[in-house]
């Protein structure tokens, strides 16, 4: 079995991927407001990698139910209906709409990864929902990856830390054996951040520069949110250029 993360969607080419489970993160904020529109009753996510392929999307699609959302240096983006809070994606604002999402790091690395079968989206917020379809893939495929959206083509914590999370909640069970269980360094290396950091999600979560921006522009809730396990019961699956999610069991 095979288990690699990626801490930047730098080196993640459609070939790396084509046709392998992959588990996408970018825990500040992205995939955390993703989980939390579709928790809260939007029909479906459309990420895109810029604003201005974010309004082409939108001009596609017609006016109908359908929101433009996103950011630009975490601030919302001027025109758009909504910012990338999720606490923006209440069931008032978003339930029954489609939302076409731009952001600068996590909506490029949902569209950099959409070669994987499946492609799950996965927040801290949705954490046991997920590790349970990943397990799942990984046990079928052999093989699992965990892409990390990072911060501007470098690491950051908060997304190393939960893919170490995810990692690691991936193999339990799974026997260590070199020969049975290959992984990547920075497989290695998210994991090590688990010993570090232990199982309290915020301290790594508002360790990096991400969380420090966002607290500086007030949306310390933002990653209060984030950093909350298991609010939302759901598996977003990225495929044919929308995200749409379904619920466990
Ligand atoms: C991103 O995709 O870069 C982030 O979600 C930025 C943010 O926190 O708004």
């Amino acid at each position: 079995m095979k288990l690699s993360v990626h801490f930047t969607p730098t080196g993640v080419t459609p070939a790396v991927l084509a046709g392998k489970p992959v588990v996408v993160l970018d825990i500040l904020r992205a995939t955390t407001t993703i989980v939390a529109a579709l928790a809260n009753g939007a029909k479906a996510v459309f990420p895109a990698p810029t604003a201005d392929e974010a309004l082409k999307i939108a001009q596609n699609m017609g006016k109908g139910d359908r929101l433009l959302a996103g950011e630009r240096r975490c601030l919302p983006i001027p025109g758009f209906d909504l910012g990338n809070s999720p606490l923006e994606m209440t069931a008032e604002a978003v339930g029954g709409k489609t939302i076409i999402l731009a952001t600068t790091n996590g909506t490029p690395a949902l569209v950099a990864s959409e070669s994987g079968q499946p492609v799950i989206v996965a927040a801290v917020t949705n954490f046991s929902a997920v590790v349970e379809a990943a397990r799942h893939a990984f046990a079928e495929a052999g093989e699992l990856h965990i892409v990390c959206s990072g911060r501007e083509r470098q690491f950051a914590i908060e997304d190393a830390y939960v893919a170490g999370r995810y990692a690691r909640a991936a193999l339990s069970g799974k026997s260590r054996s070199k020969k049975a269980l290959e992984m990547n360094d920075a497989a290695l290396a998210a994991i090590e951040l688990v010993r570090r950091y232990g199982d309290n999600w915020s301290v790594p979560i508002s360790a990096g520069a991400a969380a420090h921006d966002l607290l500086r522009l007030r949306f310390k809730a933002d990653v209060l949110a984030a950093s909350t396990p298991d609010q939302y019961d759901i598996v977003p699956v990225y495929d044919d250029r929308r995200v749409t999610a379904s619920s466990r069991g």
